[in-house]
C-alpha cells in the first residue's frame, strides 16, 4: 500500500522544509511540492504538523533479567509504547552471563522478540574473554549484531577486568564494530555499598552515595585510555555528570574515538527524587544513579553543542512490586527507570520549546545520530528517497499528561506522572505501515523485523 503525507514541514538534523512525502514498498520513493497523489494511497494532511524520522533508542532492555526476576515489558507492550511516543526503532542488549556462550543467549533473546511492532536490533554484551568467546563474537558480527557492550560496572555479575576489557576492544577494532560500555568503577562500589550496609545506612538515598560522580569518572577515563591505545570506537552509555563528561571531553581533544549518551532522565530528574521518603525513591533508583540538579544544565549545553551524542532511555521496566525486593537495602532494588514512551516527547518539551536545544539538534539526538553511530544510516535516522519510511507526524500544539494511568509500558507507575508535554505522535509508520494514529496503536503488531547491521570498513 502506498502512503502519502501531505504538506508536512520535514525536519530533519540538517534540513527544514515544507513538503509531501510519497511512500511505496516500505520506503521514502519521492519528496516534493504539490506532488500528484497516487490513485491507490492513503493520504495523511500534515498542514500545519511537524514530520520527523523515526525516533531511534539506542539504549533499552526489554528483555532484562536482573536479581533474579525480569523486566516487565515485552517485545509486543514494549515496540507498542514506544511507537506511541515517536520511537520506530530500538537497540536493545543481549546479556550472557559468564556462564553461558553468546550464541546461546542470542538464541534465547531472539525467542523473546515475539511480535515486534517496529524494527529492532541489539548490542552484545561480553561479560569474560577467551578463545571460545572470540570466535563466538566473530559469528555474532556476522549475523549483523556490529556492537559490544562491556560493563565496568556489576563487579560479579557482567563487569569484566581491565585485561578482558582491552582484549575485547581490540577484538572489536579489528572487526570493524563499537564497543559500548557501562562506566563506573565495580570494586570501589562493592566496598562502599559493603561499608554502607554494615553502618546500616540502607535506605534508597544511599544508592548515591556508594557510587558517586568520581566513580562514574574513573571508570569513563579508564575507558577513554583503552579506546585511545587501541584506537577503536567507544561509545559511553547513560552519562549523567559533569565529572564524567570531563573525561570525554579532554579523550576528544586527544583525538579519541569516542561518543557518549546521556538519557532523558539525567536530563529532567535529579537525586533529590531517589531521596523521597516511604520508600518512594526506589522508583527512581538506577545506575549510575540521578545526580546533582546543577549537572543538567550542563549536559543540555553539551547536547546542544555536540559534545553528548545521543539521548536514550535506558529503559528497564520493574514494577512497584519488584522495586520491594530492596525495601531494607537499597542494594538490592533492581535498577532501571522505565521511559521508553516518554523521550521524544519530553525531550521535544524540555529540549526544543525549553530553548535547550535546537530542533535540529533534537533529531539529532533522539534519532539521526544513533542510526549513524550503529550502522542504520541512512536506512534509518532520516527522510531522504530510499531510507524506510519510518515518519512521525508530530502536533506540537496539542498537550498531553504523561500518566501511568494512560500509557502503553507494561509498568504500574511513570517517574514522570503529571509532566505536561507539548506534542502528540499523530501517526507513525513503520516501513510505510501506519502503526499509530492520534498517538494510539492501530497498526499490525508482528511486523518490526531484525536490523542486520554492517560493520565499519576498517
Ligand atoms: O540502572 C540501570 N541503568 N539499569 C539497567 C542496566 C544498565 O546498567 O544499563
Ligand atoms: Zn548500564
Ligand atoms: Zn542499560
Amino acid at each position: 500500500m502506498a502512503l502519502f503525507i501531505k504538506n508536512g514541514e520535514i525536519v530533519t538534523a540538517d534540513s527544514r522544509y515544507v513538503a509531501d512525502i510519497w511512500c511505496e514498498n516500505e520506503t521514502i520513493t519521492t519528496i516534493g511540492k504539490n506532488l500528484p497523489i497516487p490513485n491507490h494511497a492513503e493520504v495523511i494532511d500534515a498542514t500545519g504538523k511537524l514530520v520527523f524520522p523515526g525516533f531511534v533508542d539506542p539504549h533499552t532492555h526489554i528483555y532484562l533479567h536482573a536479581m533474579g526476576t525480569y523486566a516487565k515489558d515485552t517485545y509486543e507492550t514494549g515496540t507498542i509504547a514506544a511507537l506511541c511516543g515517536g520511537t520506530t526503532t530500538l537497540i536493545d542488549f543481549v546479556n550472557p552471563g559468564r556462564e553461558e556462550g553468546s550464541l546461546e543467549a542470542l538464541e534465547k533473546w531472539r525467542q523473546q522478540t515475539q511480535n515486534p511492532c517496529h524494527d529492532y536490533t541489539c548490542h552484545m554484551t561480553v561479560s569474560h574473554f577467551s578463545d571460545q568467546v572470540e570466535s563466538e563474537l566473530r559469528e555474532v558480527v556476522k549475523q549483523g549484531i556490529t556492537s559490544f557492550k562491556i560493563f565496568f560496572a556489576y563487579k560479579d555479575i557482567l563487569g569484566m577486568n581491565d585485561g578482558d576489557i582491552y582484549k575485547t576492544l581490540s577484538l572489536a577494532k579489528s572487526l570493524g564494530v563499537v564497543t559500548t560500555a557501562h562506566c563506573e568503577n565495580a570494586h570501589i562500589i562493592d566496598i562502599r555499598q559493603q561499608q554502607l550496609v554494615a553502618n546500616k545506612q540502607l535506605a534508597t538515598k544511599y544508592h548515591h552515595e556508594s557510587r558517586p560522580p568520581i566513580l562514574e569518572a574513573e571508570g569513563t577515563h579508564r575507558l577513554c585510555v583503552m579506546s585511545e591505545l587501541i584506537g577503536g570506537e567507544v561509545y559511553v552509555v547513560h552519562l549523567s555528570c559533569e565529572e564524567a563528561l570531563q573525561k570525554v571531553l579532554a579523550a576528544k581533544m586527544r583525538g579519541a574515538n569516542i561518543h557518549a549518551e546521556t538519557l532523558i532522565q539525567y536530563l529532567l530528574l535529579d537525586k533529590s527524587h531517589a531521596e523521597l521518603p516511604n520508600f518512594e525513591g526506589a522508583k527512581y533508583i538506577m545506575s549510575p544513579p540521578l545526580r546533582d540538579k546543577k549537572n543538567q544544565k550542563i549536559l543540555w549545553n553539551a547536547l546542544q553543542q555536540g559534545f553528548l551524542a545521543t539521548v536514550a532511555t535506558d529503559h528497564a521496566p520493574f514494577d512497584w512490586k519488584q522495586r520491594q525486593m530492596g525495601r531494607d537495602n537499597f542494594c538490592n532494588i533492581p535498577n532501571g527507570i522505565p521511559s521508553l514512551e516518554d523521550r521524544v516527547r519530553l525531550l521535544y518539551t524540555h529540549g526544543v520549546q525549553a530553548g535547550n536545544i535546537d530542533i535540529h539538534r533534537f533529531v539529532d539526538v533522539a534519532s539521526t545520530r544513533a542510526a549513524k553511530i550503529f550502522g542504520l544510516f541512512p536506512q534509518k535516522g532520516t527522510i531522504q528517497v530510499g531510507s524506510d519510511a519510518d515518519l512521525v507526524v508530530y502536533d506540537p500544539n496539542c498537550r498531553q499528561t504523561i500518566s501511568a494511568k494512560t500509557h502503553h509500558m507494561n509498568i504500574d507507575y511513570s517517574v514522570f506522572e503529571g509532566y505536561e508535554v507539548s506534542g502528540v505522535c499523530s501517526t507513525v509508520t513503520v516501513r510505510g505501515n501506519i502503526q499509530v494514529r492520534d498517538g494510539e496503536f492501530v497498526g499490525k503488531k508482528g511486523i518490526g523485523k531484525f536490523l542486520k547491521r554492517q560493520q565499519r570498513i576498517c
